[in-house]
């Protein structure tokens, strides 16, 4: 008996080893942690359950059979971060290049089934040559039961993809299916196909790190939420992550004690909005100022800046912030910050949580590049996102709100349940400037007489309360008391309940 379980610890002992000490070192010397490594520190300390420590691949060609090596270059099972459950793989390149056989896709599938039936996110930590090339048509079909499980489980449960080390060809597919990816700066990459193909068929000569480092897909293609600086920055931040997030769409998100007081003034915002309507100012300032303590989890934070998305808290509850930022292209939406605003939108609607949407927008961006890009069918995405949610949504409108653009914000129109205005908004079909030189075109020889138009229409239009006597807006309020009006709204409409019109599934303009 003894014996039998010395032989146990023994053979856990190797099966901790991966692929041996020389690769670990090699591993390290790259600036990357070990699979496991990365596991510990992810997880609450000693919570992590594995399973499947012992799967072996069948493989028995191009002398396989004689290179075994158990879990087979995946680690996988549960634990806790800050005591929530979440479910979670960690691929090991130490193995095989952490590359994908059947055996491993296996595992991956078995720990997202459980996710799927329990309810609690699935975390891929991924570092992997792709698939075992010695398996052949095995792994690509390991690749599909895991792209199975990812779209079954999408809207269900929470996906976050931490991208840790090589991600290429269909591979990237399993985390672009995701709800977050997080790249690491200089040690990850993701590409459908990879430098020397784009040589060959382009001519174009890109590095790996300029065609699919983390910094490319954080700010150029918008593929990554977030990049890091090394491992660690990304597990803790991943941490945070969780903390904001519900463990499924059953659920509601988790609610924090907090110290913020729900009524807290802050009268700096009085004075946020600058006298010159074409000057800008920085939303994040009011984001931070409104949220509890400030702690504001931005996704996306380098990709379509003129658009602000992330997590906060209001009185201990997560909520999801959209936000038109007026100093980048002045707060317009585009074809990319629609995309991103979008998807974000939908992710909280999925997951019940509320939508707090703060915005100063002059309306589409103009020209041939959008047109041509598709701003129709993509700035359509965030309209539909809005207009589907069913979550509670809280609106402001800090200063403009023009044209379509208005409408596309969480507008009453939109069944936004809450709508606020600053005396600082200007709601109309667009600014004043713009408006009078259509409509008043006759009498664009006449500087005076033009000036005068300007000024009426201002007058007319650029303020709040010709939407507040309609309804549109239900209360203009004092900036300072923005937080407390936001909690008040957030907490009446807690056990809100709308469905939509039974369907199997709409058809977003994709
Ligand atoms: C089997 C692999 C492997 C793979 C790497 N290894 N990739 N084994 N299948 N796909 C092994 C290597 O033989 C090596 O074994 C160890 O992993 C480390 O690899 P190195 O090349 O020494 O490491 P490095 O120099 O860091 O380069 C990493 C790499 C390179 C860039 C990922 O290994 C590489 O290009 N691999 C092949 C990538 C590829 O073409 N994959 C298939 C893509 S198509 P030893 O024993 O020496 O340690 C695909 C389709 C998915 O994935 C389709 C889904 C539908």
């Amino acid at each position: 008996m003894h014996d039998i379980i010395q032989q146990l610890d023994e053979k856990r002992r190797l099966a901790r080893l991966g692929g041996g000490q020389r690769r670990i070192d090699a591993q390290h010397a790259k600036g990357k942690l070990t699979a496991r490594e990365r596991i510990d520190l992810m997880l609450d300390p000693g919570s992590f359950e594995e399973w499947d420590m012992f799967v072996e691949h069948r493989c028995t060609d191009f002398g396989m059979e004689s290179q075994k090596i158990p879990g087979d270059g995946v680690v996988t099972g549960y634990g806790t971060i800050n005591g929530r459950l979440v479910f979670l793989f960690s691929q090991d390149f130490t193995v095989f290049g952490g590359s994908l056989s059947e055996p491993h896709a296996a595992k991956i599938a078995k720990i997202m089934d459980r996710a799927i039936e329990v309810g609690a996110p699935v975390i891929g930590l991924n570092d992997s040559g792709g698939a075992r090339i010695q398996e052949g048509v095995d792994s690509l079909a390991g690749y599909a039961e895991v792209f199975e499980r990812n779209v079954l489980a999408s809207g269900v449960v929470p996906q976050i993809s931490v991208i840790m080390g090589p991600c290429a060809g269909g591979a990237v597919y399993s985390p672009a299916m995701t709800d977050f990816i997080f790249m690491v700066e200089d040690t990850s990459y993701m590409f459908v196909t990879g430098p020397e193909v784009v040589k060959t068929v382009t001519h174009e000569e890109v590095t790996a790190e300029q065609l699919g480092g983390a910094i490319t897909h954080a700010g150029k293609s918008g593929v990554a939420d977030r990049a890091f600086r090394n491992d660690v920055e990304a597990l803790l931040m991943l941490r945070r992550l969780i903390d904001f997030l519900p463990p499924s769409n059953k659920e509601k998100p988790p609610r924090r004690p907090t110290a913020d007081p729900a009524d807290r003034v802050d009268t700096s915002l009085d004075t946020l909005i600058p006298d010159n309507p074409n000057k800008p100012y920085d939303m994040k300032e009011l984001i931070t100022k409104v949220i509890d303590e400030g702690d504001f989890f931005e996704i996306q934070p380098e990709f379509a800046r003129n658009i602000i998305t992330g997590f906060a808290r209001m009185e201990g509850s997560s909520v999801g912030v959209v936000a038109n930022q007026p100093m980048v292209l002045a707060g317009c939406l585009d074809i990319d910050s629609s995309r991103k605003a979008a998807r974000f939108v939908r992710f909280c609607d999925a997951f019940n949580i509320p939508l707090v949407t703060f915005v100063d927008v002059p309306g589409f961006l103009p020209g041939t590049k959008q047109e041509y890009g598709g701003i129709i069918k993509h700035g359509a995405k965030l309209l539909y996102a809005y207009t589907e949610a069913t979550v509670p949504k809280i609106t402001l409108i800090t200063r403009k709100a023009y044209g379509g653009a208005y409408d596309v914000m969480s507008s009453k129109h939109l069944r936004g349940d809450v709508n606020f205005a600053w005396p600082t908004a200007e709601i109309a079909v667009m600014g004043p400037k713009g408006a009078v030189e259509i409509i008043f075109r006759q009498d664009t020889g006449d500087p005076g007489k033009i000036a005068a138009r300007t000024e009426e229409y201002r007058q007319k239009f650029a303020n709040p309360f010709i939407a507040g006597h309609r309804g549109f807006i239900d209360d203009v309020i004092q900036p300072r008391l923005t937080r407390k009006r936001i909690c008040r709204s957030l907490a009446m409409l807690r056990n809100k309940e709308v469905n939509n019109p039974w369907r199997k599934h709409g058809n977003i303009p994709l």
